[in-house]
Protein backbone atom coordinates (compact mmCIF):
# COMPACT_ATOMS: atom_id res chain seq x y z
CA UNK A 1 0.00 0.00 0.00
CA UNK A 2 1.32 3.42 -0.73
CA UNK A 3 2.03 5.90 1.76
CA UNK A 4 -0.60 8.73 0.47
CA UNK A 5 -3.67 5.70 0.88
CA UNK A 6 -2.11 4.90 3.80
CA UNK A 7 -2.16 8.73 5.28
CA UNK A 8 -6.10 9.11 3.26
CA UNK A 9 -6.58 6.22 5.88
CA UNK A 10 -5.60 7.36 8.74
CA UNK A 11 -7.13 10.54 8.43
CA UNK A 12 -10.56 8.82 7.71
CA UNK A 13 -10.10 7.15 10.70
CA UNK A 14 -9.33 10.24 12.65
CA UNK A 15 -12.43 12.02 10.87
CA UNK A 16 -14.52 9.16 11.90
CA UNK A 17 -13.43 8.82 15.65
CA UNK A 18 -14.23 12.49 15.89
CA UNK A 19 -17.48 12.12 15.17
CA UNK A 20 -18.24 9.34 16.90
CA UNK A 21 -16.77 10.84 20.20
CA UNK A 22 -19.19 13.96 19.57
CA UNK A 23 -22.04 12.03 18.90
CA UNK A 24 -21.64 10.30 21.91
CA UNK A 25 -20.86 13.19 24.13
CA UNK A 26 -23.78 14.74 22.18
CA UNK A 27 -26.18 12.42 23.53
CA UNK A 28 -24.88 11.79 27.11
CA UNK A 29 -25.59 15.81 27.42
CA UNK A 30 -29.03 15.52 25.43
CA UNK A 31 -29.65 12.29 28.09
CA UNK A 32 -28.33 14.63 31.34
CA UNK A 33 -30.76 17.71 30.09
CA UNK A 34 -33.58 15.77 29.66
CA UNK A 35 -33.89 13.57 32.67
CA UNK A 36 -31.68 13.97 35.00
CA UNK A 37 -30.96 16.81 37.73
CA UNK A 38 -28.01 18.53 37.92
CA UNK A 39 -25.30 18.60 41.27
CA UNK A 40 -26.67 22.19 41.48
CA UNK A 41 -30.24 21.35 41.42
CA UNK A 42 -30.24 17.98 43.93
CA UNK A 43 -28.33 20.30 46.65
CA UNK A 44 -31.29 22.88 46.46
CA UNK A 45 -33.54 20.20 46.77
CA UNK A 46 -32.19 18.51 49.88
CA UNK A 47 -31.72 21.66 51.51
CA UNK A 48 -35.70 22.53 50.90
CA UNK A 49 -36.28 19.52 52.33
CA UNK A 50 -34.31 19.36 54.88
CA UNK A 51 -36.16 23.11 55.96
CA UNK A 52 -39.60 21.56 55.28
CA UNK A 53 -38.38 18.72 58.10
CA UNK A 54 -37.55 21.75 60.60
CA UNK A 55 -40.63 23.18 60.17
CA UNK A 56 -42.84 20.09 60.53
CA UNK A 57 -40.64 19.48 63.63
CA UNK A 58 -41.42 23.33 64.79
CA UNK A 59 -45.03 23.17 64.61
CA UNK A 60 -45.71 19.85 66.04
CA UNK A 61 -46.80 21.78 69.02
CA UNK A 62 -49.17 23.89 67.34
CA UNK A 63 -50.71 20.49 65.88
CA UNK A 64 -51.09 19.30 69.00
CA UNK A 65 -52.81 22.24 70.35
CA UNK A 66 -55.29 21.96 67.12
CA UNK A 67 -56.13 18.33 67.71
CA UNK A 68 -57.00 19.44 71.68
CA UNK A 69 -59.50 22.31 70.41
CA UNK A 70 -60.66 19.85 67.70
CA UNK A 71 -61.75 16.99 69.83
CA UNK A 72 -62.99 19.79 72.44
CA UNK A 73 -64.94 21.16 69.80
CA UNK A 74 -66.44 17.11 68.81
CA UNK A 75 -67.13 16.71 72.34
CA UNK A 76 -69.92 19.90 72.72
CA UNK A 77 -71.23 19.25 68.87
CA UNK A 78 -70.90 15.23 68.76
CA UNK A 79 -69.88 13.54 65.78
CA UNK A 80 -70.90 14.78 62.27
CA UNK A 81 -72.39 12.29 59.93
CA UNK A 82 -72.87 14.18 57.26
CA UNK A 83 -70.54 12.96 54.19
CA UNK A 84 -69.86 15.46 51.56
CA UNK A 85 -69.30 14.23 48.17
CA UNK A 86 -66.32 15.42 45.77
CA UNK A 87 -67.67 16.87 42.78
CA UNK A 88 -66.77 14.87 39.76
CA UNK A 89 -63.83 15.95 37.93
CA UNK A 90 -62.80 14.03 34.66
CA UNK A 91 -59.58 12.75 35.01
CA UNK A 92 -56.59 14.64 33.29
CA UNK A 93 -54.33 11.81 30.70
CA UNK A 94 -50.61 12.65 30.96
CA UNK A 95 -49.19 13.73 28.35
CA UNK A 96 -44.80 14.13 27.78
CA UNK A 97 -43.66 18.04 27.13
CA UNK A 98 -42.59 18.38 24.20
CA UNK A 99 -38.83 18.65 23.56
CA UNK A 100 -39.31 21.81 20.90
CA UNK A 101 -41.41 23.82 23.46
CA UNK A 102 -38.76 23.17 26.48
CA UNK A 103 -36.15 24.45 24.10
CA UNK A 104 -32.27 24.61 24.85
CA UNK A 105 -31.20 25.14 28.46
CA UNK A 106 -27.96 27.69 28.75
CA UNK A 107 -26.54 24.41 30.71
CA UNK A 108 -27.29 22.46 27.47
CA UNK A 109 -26.32 25.17 25.33
CA UNK A 110 -22.40 25.28 26.82
CA UNK A 111 -22.17 22.01 26.89
CA UNK A 112 -22.19 21.47 23.48
CA UNK A 113 -20.58 24.39 22.83
CA UNK A 114 -17.51 23.09 23.95
CA UNK A 115 -17.84 19.39 22.39
CA UNK A 116 -18.39 20.93 19.53
CA UNK A 117 -15.17 23.59 20.05
CA UNK A 118 -13.28 20.63 21.27
CA UNK A 119 -14.17 18.52 18.38
CA UNK A 120 -13.44 21.00 15.76
CA UNK A 121 -9.84 21.67 17.48
CA UNK A 122 -9.24 18.42 17.82
CA UNK A 123 -9.93 17.55 13.86
CA UNK A 124 -8.29 20.51 12.64
CA UNK A 125 -4.94 19.76 15.16
CA UNK A 126 -4.85 16.13 13.38
CA UNK A 127 -5.66 17.38 10.04
CA UNK A 128 -2.82 20.01 10.13
CA UNK A 129 -0.39 17.52 11.28
CA UNK A 130 -1.11 15.24 8.72
CA UNK A 131 -0.76 17.34 5.79
CA UNK A 132 2.30 19.47 7.32
CA UNK A 133 4.46 16.44 8.99
CA UNK A 134 3.38 13.40 7.35
CA UNK A 135 2.29 14.07 3.79
CA UNK A 136 5.46 13.40 1.19
CA UNK A 137 5.96 16.95 -0.38
CA UNK A 138 5.79 16.85 -3.93
CA UNK A 139 8.49 18.92 -4.83
CA UNK A 140 11.63 18.83 -2.80
CA UNK A 141 12.86 17.28 0.60
CA UNK A 142 12.96 13.88 1.06
CA UNK A 143 10.16 11.90 0.95
CA UNK A 144 8.98 13.80 -2.00
CA UNK A 145 10.74 14.24 -5.70
CA UNK A 146 14.17 15.49 -5.26
CA UNK A 147 15.87 17.39 -8.41
CA UNK A 148 19.59 16.64 -8.44
CA UNK A 149 20.78 18.18 -11.56
CA UNK A 150 22.06 17.88 -14.78
CA UNK A 151 22.28 14.57 -15.90
CA UNK A 152 26.08 15.49 -17.31
CA UNK A 153 27.08 17.02 -13.89
CA UNK A 154 25.91 14.37 -11.81
CA UNK A 155 28.15 11.39 -13.84
CA UNK A 156 30.91 13.74 -13.52
CA UNK A 157 30.31 13.77 -9.96
CA UNK A 158 30.19 10.29 -10.10
CA UNK A 159 33.73 10.01 -11.60
CA UNK A 160 34.93 13.32 -9.06
CA UNK A 161 33.38 10.69 -5.99
CA UNK A 162 35.63 7.67 -7.14
CA UNK A 163 31.97 6.00 -8.26
CA UNK A 164 30.08 7.35 -6.18
CA UNK A 165 27.74 10.39 -5.85
CA UNK A 166 25.85 11.41 -2.99
CA UNK A 167 22.56 13.41 -2.29
CA UNK A 168 22.19 13.76 1.61
CA UNK A 169 18.82 15.83 0.57
CA UNK A 170 17.74 12.50 -1.18
CA UNK A 171 19.59 10.24 0.86
CA UNK A 172 20.80 8.37 -1.86
CA UNK A 173 23.67 7.27 -3.43
CA UNK A 174 24.35 7.23 -7.38
CA UNK A 175 26.17 4.99 -9.07
CA UNK A 176 26.59 4.17 -12.81
CA UNK A 177 24.98 1.53 -13.90
CA UNK A 178 26.33 -0.53 -16.63
CA UNK A 179 25.05 -0.68 -19.99
CA UNK A 180 26.21 -4.00 -20.45
CA UNK A 181 24.11 -5.73 -18.17
CA UNK A 182 20.44 -3.86 -18.84
CA UNK A 183 19.75 -6.88 -20.58
CA UNK A 184 19.65 -8.98 -17.97
CA UNK A 185 18.03 -6.04 -15.43
CA UNK A 186 15.16 -5.82 -17.78
CA UNK A 187 14.10 -9.14 -17.07
CA UNK A 188 14.79 -8.77 -13.05
CA UNK A 189 13.88 -5.14 -12.40
CA UNK A 190 11.36 -3.21 -10.97
CA UNK A 191 9.89 -1.41 -14.47
CA UNK A 192 10.16 1.81 -12.15
CA UNK A 193 13.69 1.75 -11.90
CA UNK A 194 14.54 0.96 -16.12
CA UNK A 195 14.28 4.42 -17.11
CA UNK A 196 17.23 5.57 -14.44
CA UNK A 197 19.27 2.36 -15.56
CA UNK A 198 18.81 2.64 -19.14
CA UNK A 199 20.15 6.56 -19.01
CA UNK A 200 23.14 5.00 -17.39
CA UNK A 201 22.88 5.50 -13.31
CA UNK A 202 20.55 3.74 -10.35
CA UNK A 203 19.91 5.55 -7.20
CA UNK A 204 20.45 3.76 -3.96
CA UNK A 205 18.86 4.49 -1.02
CA UNK A 206 21.20 4.96 1.89
CA UNK A 207 19.11 2.86 4.51
CA UNK A 208 20.58 -0.54 4.91
CA UNK A 209 18.02 -3.44 4.38
CA UNK A 210 18.91 -5.03 7.44
CA UNK A 211 18.56 -3.13 10.13
CA UNK A 212 18.33 0.69 9.02
CA UNK A 213 22.25 2.06 9.42
CA UNK A 214 23.05 4.30 7.09
CA UNK A 215 25.91 2.18 4.39
CA UNK A 216 29.14 4.11 3.37
CA UNK A 217 30.88 3.55 0.24
CA UNK A 218 34.06 1.83 0.40
CA UNK A 219 36.09 3.86 -2.25
CA UNK A 220 38.90 0.21 -2.24
CA UNK A 221 35.89 -3.00 -2.79
CA UNK A 222 33.89 -0.15 -5.15
CA UNK A 223 30.85 -1.82 -2.87
CA UNK A 224 28.77 -0.46 -0.20
CA UNK A 225 29.59 -1.92 3.18
CA UNK A 226 27.87 -1.49 6.22
CA UNK A 227 29.58 -0.54 9.62
CA UNK A 228 27.08 -2.14 11.59
CA UNK A 229 26.63 -5.78 11.09
CA UNK A 230 28.80 -5.89 7.86
CA UNK A 231 26.35 -5.97 4.96
CA UNK A 232 27.89 -5.83 1.86
CA UNK A 233 26.87 -4.66 -1.79
CA UNK A 234 28.24 -3.88 -4.48
CA UNK A 235 28.57 -0.81 -6.57
CA UNK A 236 24.62 -0.89 -8.12
CA UNK A 237 23.56 -2.08 -4.49
CA UNK A 238 23.44 -5.93 -5.18
CA UNK A 239 23.55 -8.20 -2.20
CA UNK A 240 27.58 -9.89 -1.83
CA UNK A 241 27.47 -10.66 1.80
CA UNK A 242 26.49 -10.25 5.42
CA UNK A 243 22.82 -10.45 7.33
CA UNK A 244 21.19 -8.11 5.28
CA UNK A 245 17.99 -9.87 3.88
CA UNK A 246 17.87 -8.67 0.03
CA UNK A 247 20.22 -5.99 -1.69
CA UNK A 248 19.93 -2.16 -1.11
CA UNK A 249 16.11 -0.20 -1.73
CA UNK A 250 16.11 1.91 -5.00
CA UNK A 251 14.43 4.81 -6.23
CA UNK A 252 12.93 5.82 -9.39
CA UNK A 253 14.88 8.15 -11.32
CA UNK A 254 13.73 10.45 -13.62
CA UNK A 255 15.37 12.53 -16.52
CA UNK A 256 13.78 14.95 -18.39
CA UNK A 257 14.12 15.68 -21.66
CA UNK A 258 16.29 19.11 -21.21
CA UNK A 259 18.48 16.34 -19.16
CA UNK A 260 17.69 17.22 -15.70
CA UNK A 261 17.25 14.41 -12.86
CA UNK A 262 15.34 13.71 -10.15
CA UNK A 263 14.49 11.38 -7.65
CA UNK A 264 11.36 10.03 -6.53
CA UNK A 265 12.35 9.35 -2.91
CA UNK A 266 8.67 8.88 -2.06
CA UNK A 267 8.72 5.69 -3.90
CA UNK A 268 10.75 2.90 -2.44
CA UNK A 269 11.47 -0.02 -4.39
CA UNK A 270 12.99 -2.87 -2.43
CA UNK A 271 16.26 -4.19 -3.25
CA UNK A 272 16.34 -7.32 -5.68
CA UNK A 273 16.74 -10.68 -3.59
CA UNK A 274 19.96 -12.32 -2.73
CA UNK A 275 22.23 -14.01 -5.22
CA UNK A 276 20.92 -11.32 -7.94
CA UNK A 277 23.87 -10.25 -9.61
CA UNK A 278 23.42 -8.51 -13.08
CA UNK A 279 26.92 -6.51 -13.21
CA UNK A 280 28.94 -9.32 -11.70
CA UNK A 281 31.27 -6.86 -10.08
CA UNK A 282 33.58 -8.63 -7.63
CA UNK A 283 35.54 -6.57 -4.84
CA UNK A 284 38.40 -4.56 -6.86
CA UNK A 285 40.40 -4.07 -4.20
CA UNK A 286 40.53 -4.73 -0.04
CA UNK A 287 36.84 -4.25 1.75
CA UNK A 288 36.14 -2.50 4.23
CA UNK A 289 34.91 -4.58 6.39
CA UNK A 290 36.60 -7.77 5.61
CA UNK A 291 35.45 -10.77 3.55
CA UNK A 292 31.94 -10.92 1.77
CA UNK A 293 29.96 -13.78 3.76
S1 LIG B 1 22.29 -2.52 9.59
FE1 LIG B 1 23.59 -2.85 7.95
S2 LIG B 1 24.30 -4.81 8.26
FE2 LIG B 1 22.99 -4.50 9.90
Amino acid sequence: MTAPAIIAIAIAAVVVLGALAFLTLARRSDVRGAGALSAETVRRDRSSRAARADAAEAGSGRSTRDEVEAAGVRARTGPSTEVVKAADTAPVTWSPPDPEALGVSRRQFLNRATVSLMGAGIGAFAAASFVGFLWPSATGGFGGRVTLGRLNDILDGIDAGGGFFYSSEARTWITRYPSEALSTAQELYDPQLLPGMTAGIIANYQKCPHLGCRVPECLSSQWFECGCHGSQYNRVGEWKGGPAPRGMDRFPVEISPAGDVSVDTGTIVPGMALGVNTTGQEAEGPTCMGEAG
